[in-house]
């Protein structure tokens, strides 16, 4: 069995439902249930006995330990983090707690179990790291994409905090020999993203008839993947990818953000038209920047598409039609994240903000 941590949140439980519709090698998903972790993700998955779910923190020493002693996975895969930049800028302590030292512990529990493990069982664990882009920094208009030797120059908060975290693996690899891989990826969308991301959070906006809050010009780039191809490219990262290693995987899908928001308001205008028959794109409102807001990120994904084979499914057209259908379909899902805790953090991050 694997154990994955963070399989609650946005990423890491697509990644489950993936992995066990696909497999039948059991998960046991280790989740802090942060405002982040949402069980209503893996409701499919209740009564499943591939499944084993554990409330807890990576940071919790002697849980992860009993854990791996007691189910020996061969594979940690490591999802769990504190992850949205503007939260990271209000209060960027719990991305230390989790994404630093959090990241460390899990190391050293990590390190202590392959230390006793023998054979095949030790040359084939696999430590694997999901990390990001943003440690890389921001590119300016003509610079090239981001390759795998790119410097770090992480810029807020969070991209510092997982910058460290990337150095951490990148050392227990270098001096214990723990075999670790790390993967760089660009923004994801998808399904079960929380609305405080850009994606999710303009279309749950656009139905609910609020601004659109776009920061600064809007001009800033991302590089959009949609979170089955992300799943997709762990799963061979895994499988294939060398030890010691670092992969970066993106979609080749660079687009500004006023852009992507003008997208998903078409994209409503068809699917979902408002009552009044005029356009989403009415509710676009430009409000303050966001404080060192990075301009540009883009992945060069040739490595991974090289050394491994991977490459993503979906385009950017595909991706973002079927993201903003599953909203229209799921709404009790959005309603259910939509807490006391989840209006109070809009009322934090764009109370302030006036255009
Ligand atoms: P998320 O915020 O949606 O989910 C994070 C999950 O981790 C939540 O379920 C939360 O409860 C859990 N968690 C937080 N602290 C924990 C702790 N101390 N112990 C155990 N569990 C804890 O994040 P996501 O978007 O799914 O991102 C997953 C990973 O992918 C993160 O490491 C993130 O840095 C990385 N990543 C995300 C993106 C993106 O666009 N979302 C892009 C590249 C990389
Ligand atoms: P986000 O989804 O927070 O991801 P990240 O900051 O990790 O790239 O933001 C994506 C882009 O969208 C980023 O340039 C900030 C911008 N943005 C807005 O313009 N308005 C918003 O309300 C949010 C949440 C983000």
């Amino acid at each position: 069995m694997i154990l994955v941590t963070g399989g609650a949140g946005f990423i890491g439980a697509n990644f489950v439902l993936d992995w066990l519709a696909q497999k039948d090698e059991p998960v046991i998903n280790l989740d802090k249930l942060t405002y982040a972790g949402n069980l209503e993700t893996l409701a499919s998955l209740q009564g499943d006995c591939r499944h084993i779910f554990v409330q807890g923190d990576i940071g919790d020493s002697a849980l992860v330990s009993s854990l791996l002693a007691q189910h020996k996975p061969r594979a940690i895969v490591n999802f769990a983090a504190e992850s949205h930049v503007d939260r990271s800028i209000h209060g960027p302590e719990a991305f230390i707690e989790t994404n630093v030292v959090g990241t460390f512990r899990l190391l050293e529990a990590a390190k202590a179990y392959w230390g006793e493990l023998s054979g095949d069982d030790k040359t084939d664990f696999r430590f694997l790291h999901v990390s990001t882009d943003e440690v890389y920094g921001s590119l300016a208009k003509d610079d090239s994409a981001f390759r795998e030797t790119n410097r770090y120059e992480p810029n807020s908060p969070y991209s510092a905090s997982k910058a460290a975290s990337d150095h951490l693996v990148r050392a227990y690899h270098h001096t214990y020999g723990l075999p670790v891989l790390t993967t760089n990826c660009s923004n994801n969308y998808g399904p079960y993203h929380f609305p405080e991301k850009l994606i999710p959070l303009m279309i749950v906006n656009a139905l609910a008839g609020k601004n659109l809050p776009v920061y600064g010009d809007g001009q800033q780039i991302r590089d959009w993947l949609y979170v089955k191809d992300h799943c997709s490219a762990i799963r061979r990262v895994l499988e294939a990818g060398t030890p010691g290693e670092t992969y970066n995987v993106g979609g080749w899908n660079e687009k500004a953000n006023i852009d992507i928001v003008h997208t998903i308001c078409k994209l409503m205008d068809q699917l979902r038209p408002r009552d009044d028959g005029r356009s989403y794109c009415e509710q676009i409102t430009f409000v303050a920047d966001r404080p060192g807001h990075d301009r540009r990120y883009a992945i060069d994904a040739r490595k991974i598409e090289q050394e491994l084979g991977w490459k993503p499914a979906e385009t950017f057209d595909t991706g973002i039609r079927k993201t903003v259908q599953w909203y229209l379909d799921n709404q009790d899902w959005v309603r259910n994240v939509q807490s006391g805790a989840y209006r109070e953090w809009v009322e934090k991050n764009y109370g302030r903000r006036a255009p």
